[in-house]
């Protein structure tokens, strides 16, 4: 079978540790193109790469001259959109990097381009693909939880910023701190769990109390290049509410840093017939048994969800594998994040 040609297009840390590894274990995928605004970054790309590729600093100048089946999107927030956009309508399957875009009008644009092109988009959602997220589906499907009307979810970190004073902490790079950096893997995964319910009210608050703060626990932390004095316009801490249509609900509070214990991130979920939660990928169930409360935990396998979601987006493409994920859901998330954001600013709830 021919090989698909894939473009990877930013060649940073997501890039080199995570998609190009997936990549090159893969028999169906041949890397041919890269591009990096940074030249400096090309060269020692390609040496990971394993063998000669084309290199391009435009992406635009990228889709012109080469013939695509798909394009990895691994660049900053700021360009996911506009890069998406023009891939898929230069005729090639999009893979990018969460978040789906920084505004909701962007995430219809990438909507639009999906439906104009007839190719496919998907959104990275590594954590649909934890071994305990399979577990969690299988008991939903299978009616035990009962209705999950409602839960919290979040990353809190105690000192865990990205990039320091770079396009992480730079709002009209990244489009916001940790409630874009991480809510997006959380809200997500309650709200797939939940059924993906609409939303209609969303109200938060935001605070910037670390900016000036060079520590770090977090492992998480080393993504993005730091910046001498950078800017950080960014919130560090994020808390709110999201109100369902159907009057379900989510309280959720991401952190890049703050004074707690330690990191956690969670999803927990209360079900009229059993909660669970899954807390730094630990899977609890909370029942009831025989009149007595049960607290069952489940042993499931490490695994960051990249490597499956990768591989299921290849399945989509050449297996016809319905897609775990469709940028209507990606619409809705940024439309709750910038809600966030304009709910923190004006003091009040904002209705999507
Ligand atoms: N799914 C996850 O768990 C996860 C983890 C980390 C990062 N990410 C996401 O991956 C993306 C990249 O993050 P990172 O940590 O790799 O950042 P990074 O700063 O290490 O790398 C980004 C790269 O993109 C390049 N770039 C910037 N603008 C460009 C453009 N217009 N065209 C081409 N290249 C451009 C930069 O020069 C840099 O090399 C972000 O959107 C981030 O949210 C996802």
């Amino acid at each position: 079978m021919k090989k698909l040609s894939v473009a990877i297009v930013g060649c940073g840390g997501i890039a080199t540790n995570t998609h190009l590894p997936i990549l090159k274990e893969m028999e169906l995928t041949d890397v041919t193109a890269i591009c990096d605004i940074n030249p400096a970054k090309l060269a020692p790309f390609e040496e990971k790469v394993g063998h000669p590729v084309e290199k391009f600093t435009d992406y635009r100048e990228m889709l012109k001259k080469t013939k695509l089946d798909s394009v990895h999107v691994c660049t900053p927030n700021y360009v996911h959109a506009e890069i998406s956009c023009a891939a898929l309508d230069a005729g090639a399957n999009v893979l990018c990097e969460k978040p789906d875009a920084m505004t909701g009008a962007e995430a219809e644009a990438m909507k639009a381009a999906r439906d104009r092109s007839g190719k496919v988009l998907m959104v990275m959602r590594n954590n649909r693909f934890l071994d305990a997220s399979d577990v969690v589906r299988s008991l939903i499907a299978e009616g035990k939880t009962g209705e999950l009307y409602t839960g919290r979810c979040g990353w809190i970190r105690r000192r865990g910023i990205p990039g320091a004073g770079g396009w992480f902490t730079t709002k009209a790079q990244s489009g916001g701190g940790p409630l874009i950096d991480l809510g997006v893997h959380f809200i997500d995964l309650a709200m797939h769990f939940m059924g993906s319910p609409k939303p209609v009210a969303v109200s938060g608050c935001t605070y910037r109390k670390f900016q000036n703060s060079t520590i770090s626990d977090s492992v998480h932390s080393a993504f993005g290049e730091k910046k001498e004095n950078g800017t950080f316009d960014v919130e560090d801490l994020a808390i709110g509410l999201i109100r369902f249509a159907d009057g379900r609900s989510l309280q959720i509070e991401f952190s890049w840093a703050s004074n707690i214990e330690q990191e956690m991130n969670f999803v927990e979920l209360r079900g009229e017939k059993m909660g669970f939660s899954i807390h730094n990928d630990a899977l609890t169930l909370y029942g009831e048994e025989g009149g007595h409360l049960t607290n069952t935990t489940v042993r499931v396998g490490q695994n960051f969800g990249h490597m499956r979601y990768i591989h299921h987006y290849y399945d989509v493409l050449t297996k016809g594998a319905k897609p775990i994920y469709d940028i209507t859901e990606g619409i809705d998330m940024i439309r709750i994040l910038n809600a966030m954001y304009e709910s923190a600013e004006t003091g009040r709830e904002i209705r999507l």
